[in-house]
């Protein structure tokens, strides 16, 4: 997919996330905002992005009945944004409703689901009444996913094989934890490069820090871009 850098606008509020914005190129990169950045600064934020040229990725992750997700996918699609989410554990009507409140849609945003939090083990999974391993429910979630019309999923990049295996390739591979080479890790533990994450069938990379925190944020994205052109040329 062209321009697969997704940059994760994990600010308190506004104006810090609109510094760095300023420094940004929309015909290079694409922004996320989440759950925190929303809820201090409103749809009027996403607004004005989407006016500036970005794609926007709602990180919202609607999990409701079905005729309320279908109801925020519209006011999330009104905003303008490219991209939004659900959880699939919201089940197969849940999903079916979401997609059918964007298919008229003359822009139709992609919507991509959330299978299992990365957060989440196997105790976890369990004490929720889950049964098998996170990988097991993440294919059948994905699987799930595609059934009901969703474009893609967000995944973890060690998933991806597996998933692009499972589902084909116009499935949409949405991945965070990336990490180039040259950038710290954070508190991210489980992490992969771009390149790998690209190579293993990602689409889209979620990438926060190794922006953000660079010095140069245009200059970080140049380096992904190389690292990333240097898969396409192999
Ligand atoms: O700064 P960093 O690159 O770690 O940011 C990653 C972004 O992706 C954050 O917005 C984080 O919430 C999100 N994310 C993640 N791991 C997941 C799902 C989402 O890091 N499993």
């Amino acid at each position: 997919m062209d321009k697969p850098i997704i940059v994760a606008l994990d600010y308190p509020g506004r104006a810090e996330a609109e510094a760095l914005v300023d420094r940004l190129d929309p015909n290079r990169c694409r922004l996320k905002v989440g759950k925190e950045l929303f809820t201090r600064t409103g749809p009027a934020l996403v607004e004005a992005l989407v006016e500036r040229g970005f794609d926007v990725f709602l990180d919202l992750k609607f999990h409701d009945i079905p005729n309320t997700v279908a109801r925020a996918c519209e006011a999330a699609a009104d905003l303008g944004v490219w991209m939004m989410n659900v959880h699939c554990l919201g089940g197969p009507r849940m999903l079916a409703a979401a997609g059918e409140a964007l298919a008229a849609r003359e822009h139709r945003p992609l919507l991509i689901g959330v299978t299992v939090l990365t957060s989440m083990g196997d105790e976890e999974l369990a004490a929720v009444g889950l049964s098998g391993s996170p990988e097991q429910n993440v294919r059948r979630l994905a699987a799930l996913a595609r059934e009901n019309g969703l474009d893609g999923v967000v995944c973890s990049a060690r998933e991806a094989a597996v998933l692009r295996a499972d589902l084909g390739g116009q499935f949409k591979l949405v991945t965070p934890g990336i990490r180039p080479a040259w950038a710290a890790k954070g508190d991210q533990t489980r992490i992969t490069t771009p390149a790998d994450a690209v190579r293993d069938g990602a689409d889209l990379l979620v990438i926060g820090r190794p922006i953000t925190g660079a010095p140069d944020p245009l200059e970080a994205i140049a380096r992904i871009e190389q690292e990333l052109a240097g898969v396409a040329a192999a």
